[in-house]
């Protein structure tokens, strides 16, 4: 199947009380693993690049391993620039194949977002890639931009119509307290999400497809690992699996997800080189990192996303 847009995939998801995951990738054995998961499922699937993950891997090789995904699986794929920050980075992902992109204005004023957004959809539209703006700003850790704790923002529901109008978006990420990275509550806290920001922006924006970024749920299990296999991370908390169903049952139709595939990725590489310390054949340990990934995957899907079977 050749690549698509979200646009029927976010309708069908609105309809039917599910999210597409939006799973970054920079590497062979991910999207492997991604797709792999997928396939089994039979479920729509968004494979995002960052631009940091796009200078790490070229985009060129990148978009020929998804293409190879796409013929083997015969799924529809959605490839998405995670993050653009710039109107250049945009055109050149959508010259370039992608069928989707962010424009990530949410670190300018109202008014400067509005601006970039729109000339990213002008162009975007015109050569039929679809768009995600960001409204309010998520904390934690993207590529080189650090958004401290405090210094985040959530959402406000009275701009989003006219944002949306505005700028001609087809989707919507929000900021109701989810964060990038693996730390995303302080220890000894209860992770909370503004649920009533979501519905207000629900009610504001009928039928409109809502993301979620930051939502890892920083798996304890694998953490654990890490720190079993020689790592030394402090503790992590991410966002509880059934807040994120729950969200996905209402507005929100993607879902991104990268921490909780580099832990797993990360966890099962250390583990297999402490439980054979004379190997040095990367196929031996990249092979049960893909499992890994295939195997997070494949959770997600059927746990958080509820999109097994909606190919
Ligand atoms: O939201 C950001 C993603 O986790 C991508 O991270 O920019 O380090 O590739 P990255
Ligand atoms: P996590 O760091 O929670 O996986 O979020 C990823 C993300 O939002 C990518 O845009
Ligand atoms: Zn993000």
């Amino acid at each position: 199947m050749p690549i698509v847009t979200s646009k029927k995939m976010f309708a069908d998801a609105y309809a039917g009380g599910y999210a597409i995951g939006a799973f970054n990738v920079n590497n062979m054995e991910i999207i492997q693993g991604i797709t792999e998961a997928a396939k089994e499922l039979k479920a729509p699937l968004i494979l995002q690049v960052s631009s940091g993950a796009r200078k790490y891997a070229n985009h060129t090789y990148l978009m020929k391993i998804i293409v190879a995904a796409c013929i083997e699986t015969d799924l529809p794929i959605c490839v998405h620039l995670d993050h653009g920050d710039t109107f250049e980075l945009c055109k050149s992902c959508i010259d370039g194949g992608f069928s989707s992109v962010m424009i990530d204005g949410s670190h300018h004023s109202y008014e400067d977002n509005v601006k970039l957004t729109r000339q990213v959809v002008e162009y975007a539209h015109d050569h039929g890639v679809v768009v995600e703006g960001e409204l309010g700003r998520l904390e934690g850790v993207e590529d080189d931009v650090k958004v401290a704790v405090g210094e985040g923002s959530y959402t406000d529901p009275d701009q989003v119509q006219d944002f949306v109008t505005r700028t001609g978006v087809d989707s919507l990420a929000i900021a109701i307290g989810t964060s990038h990275g693996a730390f995303k509550f302080k220890p000894g806290t209860t992770p909370q999400l503004r649920f009533d920001i979501l519905e207000e922006v629900e009610k504001r924006l009928p039928g409109f497809p809502v993301v979620l970024h930051g939502a890892s749920s920083v798996i304890p299990a694998f953490v654990k690992m890490i720190n079993e296999n020689g790592g030394n991370m402090p503790d992590a908390i991410g966002i509880p699996e059934e807040m994120l169903r729950e969200a996905a049952r209402m507005a929100v139709c993607k879902i991104n997800i990268d921490s909780d595939l580099r832990l797993a990725m990360t966890a099962t590489i250390r583990k297999y080189f402490h439980d054979n310390p004379s190997h040095f054949d990367p196929r031996q340990y990249l092979a049960p990192a893909r499992a890994a990934i295939k195997g997070m995957v494949a959770h997600k899907i059927t746990t958080v996303l509820g999109c097994d079977g909606k190919a």
